[in-house]
């Protein structure tokens, strides 16, 4: 698979093909900002926006629907039930000049599915036929969505692939998939062995995604990544916000983790009050503490961390002590 490649999209071009994905907690507009430092990608995601709370938000200042010129393309991933006020929320939205939409209909989360979104969309066919044609009657502009493989079943294909139908009838223009079944945790390995099948059964451009994390991954196993259209990382990117860069093919950077993870400090407090910001700042130590051999006690540090001020002194005492990075990270 050719990393460089440019996407086109509905007329738009997504160069290179890489996107990051959209992570509650996780890719706020602070975190973007970040990983926009590094480049690298095509398009960011913000996390779900539930629609009824973006209706009610200002997305001049809003942490999740905030969006700076330096992040280029911005997919905004929306979260409905279908009973919401859909249609508001999409004009508000298409105000933002969106490299596209995308409905969310993956999350397994039991909240999410309880509100009869997500995953719980994806399951109810009637019901993702009415989401997709109020979409449809009020924004045609470029509309993605993210899903998973469906539920566990031995027949779970053909479900899968009227799905699949539906997304073409209503004019999706790209669909990403994240192929784990509807109540599989991310523990589990994303089967990236159903991506051929998967890009097969449809003229659509699919993203893959899931447990992507470095390029050996897609070079190991280029002809399950060759039939697809781009790629779409999630975790890794919040281990290594400059991960895009290594995919893309462009200059190493000079990394200092010290230097990163402060800058994140500087930017979720720029967009979150910083009773806020802590439970953001902690999220992403979970991860970015993955990058080294002790990286446990930089976690199990931060999470005692009362406020900023001794989340910020824990993790810079780590990370300018010159810790080994962890196997995968060197
Ligand atoms: C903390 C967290 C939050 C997530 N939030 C969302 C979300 O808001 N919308 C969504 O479609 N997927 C969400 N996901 C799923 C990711 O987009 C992605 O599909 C999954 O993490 C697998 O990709 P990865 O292995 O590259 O992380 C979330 C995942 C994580 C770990």
């Amino acid at each position: 698979m050719n990393l460089q490649k440019s996407l086109d999209i509905d007329g738009k071009i997504f160069a290179p093909a890489l996107f990051l994905a959209p992570m509650a907690g996780v890719t706020h507009s602070a975190f973007r900002r970040l990983v926009s430092d590094f480049g690298g990608y095509g398009a960011l995601t913000t996390e779900m926006l539930s629609a009824t709370a973006f209706f009610g938000e200002n997305p001049a200042v809003s942490p999740f629907s905030r969006r700076r010129d330096c992040e280029g393309p911005v997919v905004y991933q929306l979260r409905t039930s279908g009973e919401d006020i859909l249609e508001a929320a999409i004009l508000k939205l298409e105000a933002q000049n969106p490299a596209a939409i995308d409905l969310n209909l993956g999350c397994p989360a039991p909240e999410i599915q309880k509100q009869a979104s997500g995953a719980a969309l994806f399951r109810d066919f009637e019901r993702l036929r009415h989401v997709l044609s109020r979409v449809r009657a009020v924004y045609r502009g470029t509309l993605f969505v993210k899903c998973r493989l469906g539920d566990p079943s031995e027949n779970w294909r053909a479900p899968f692939v009227e799905r699949l139908r539906l997304f073409e009838d209503y004019g999706v223009n790209a669909v990403t998939v994240h192929p784990r079944f509807s109540n599989e945790k991310l523990k589990r390995r994303a089967r990236w062995r159903e991506f051929p099948w998967i890009a097969a059964q449809t003229r659509l451009p699919v993203i893959g995604n899931g447990d992507i994390r470095s390029l050996r991954d897609v070079l190991e196993h280029s002809e399950l990544f060759e039939p697809l259209a781009g790629l779409m990382l999630g975790r890794i990117a919040a281990q290594k916000p400059w991960i895009f860069r290594e995919f893309s093919g462009l200059q190493p950077l000079h990394i200092s983790h010290a230097e990163i993870w402060d800058r994140l400090c500087r930017y979720t407090l720029e967009d979150f009050p910083p009773e806020k910001a802590i439970g953001r700042l902690k999220e992403f130590t979970a991860y970015f503490a993955q990058n080294f051999f002790f990286g446990h006690e930089l976690f199990r540090e931060s999470r005692r961390a009362r406020n900023i001020e001794e989340l910020r002194a824990s993790a810079l005492n780590f990370l300018e002590s010159g810790p080994q990075l962890s196997a995968l990270s060197v």
